[in-house]
């Protein structure tokens, strides 16, 4: 009998084991561009901001903190979806500090790509720089909450990587020197590269648990749409650039799956908005939307620039009937969605 009773309770007690390790994600930390940006890029010197009304209109306290929506934004609803606080602020806010960050930091900036000539483009901070910023974030966790726990913190954190979309749009497809550097799937290669060597240094700095996020459905999005219209092509979405972002993310993948193989004790999940994004799109009513080609913060037309217009007396009445708030980022409530659809599909296993 104790021969097959040992084993069992060696079982036993290695599920208990497993899942208490799986349940324990003592903060989110997130690097990334404006689809995670909670408002970094407020204390830069760029023109990418969103610190005026009407972004953040239905944030708490209808604040415009720096996100790029007039709520919350993805972070914010995955941090909640752990147990956390209901919003992850940006490390560079300075009504917060490190006692607020112990518990989830942002490091994203507007505007920014895995290449640091993207970043340059509009003037914001580069991917190298986030890492700057989370090297000095560590030093401060270590002396706020000890050596000890910094480690747990750190090691046992979501990391939250969301960029790319820039480094297409704003880099490749409008600057004629990077064209003229690489074809468009030698720029896919030399991005994903980028997001390899990014993971690496990020797990040599102690992460281990990380969602990789792919490309949404960029040629979908109003700014494109209105190119697409002046083109002659009706002002629908890009197929060529959604046909990039699809490509992109089996490439994505595919890195996702080679990390977990060749890196020890790391856990990389491949984080894929395109499908639900799509979704959205193609049938939003489905989903309680009334509008989906025009963004809520238009004029009603075809849009031209990238941000929502503070003195736009067209700016729409309930964001909830919109699928896309400004010319380029989702309303609230869609990234409520898409965030309950990748914690549900991709981050279950860290919850
Ligand atoms: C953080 O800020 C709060 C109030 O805003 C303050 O009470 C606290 O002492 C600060 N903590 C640190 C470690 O600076």
């Amino acid at each position: 009998m104790p021969s097959l009773f040992a084993p069992a309770c060696f079982l036993i007690f290695t599920l208990i084991g497993a899942a208490a390790a799986a349940g324990k994600v003592p903060a989110v930390i997130v690097f990334g561009d404006s689809s995670v940006d909670a408002g970094n890029n407020n204390q830069i010197s760029t023109m990418l901001k969103s610190n005026f009304q009407p972004y953040g209109r239905d944030f708490y306290g209808g604040r415009p903190t720096g996100r790029f929506s007039n709520g919350r934004i993805p972070p914010d609803f995955i941090s909640e979806a752990f147990g956390l606080r209901p919003f992850v602020p940006a490390y560079l806010d300075p009504q917060y500090n490190i006692s607020d960050f112990a518990a989830g930091v942002c490091f994203a900036s507007a505007g920014t790509g895995f290449d640091s000539s993207t970043s340059d483009v509009l003037n914001v901070i580069p991917l190298w720089k986030e890492v700057e910023y989370y090297k000095e974030y560590q030093n401060k966790l270590k002396a706020y909450v000890g050596d000890t726990k910094a480690h747990d913190i750190i090691s046992e954190s979501l990391y939250i990587i969301s960029l790319g979309t820039n480094d297409f749009l704003e880099n490749y497809y409008t600057l004629p020197s990077t064209r003229s550097k690489y074809t468009i799937d030698q720029f896919q290669d030399h991005i994903l590269g980028l997001a390899e060597k990014f993971v690496k240094d990020i797990y040599e700095l102690g992460a281990r648990k990380m969602s990789l996020t792919g490309l949404p459905p960029m040629g979908c999005l109003p700014l494109e749409r209105t190119t697409n219209f002046v083109n002659g092509n009706g002002g629908g979405c890009m197929d060529g650039y959604n046909n990039v972002a699809l490509h992109f993310n089996g490439k994505m993948d595919g890195l996702v799956k080679k990390l977990n193989g060749e890196m020890p004790g790391i856990r990389v999940v491949f984080t894929n908005p395109y499908g639900i994004f799509m979704e959205i799109i193609r049938k939003p009513s489905n989903f309680g939307f009334e509008v989906a080609s025009v963004a809520c913060c238009a004029t009603g037309m075809f849009e031209m620039g990238y941000l929502c217009d503070q003195l736009n007396p067209f700016t729409c009445s309930d964001a909830n009937k919109y699928v896309l708030w400004d010319s380029f980022h989702p309303t609230e409530k869609t990234s409520r969605i898409i965030a309950d659809y990748v914690v549900k599909h991709s981050l279950r296993e860290f919850l």
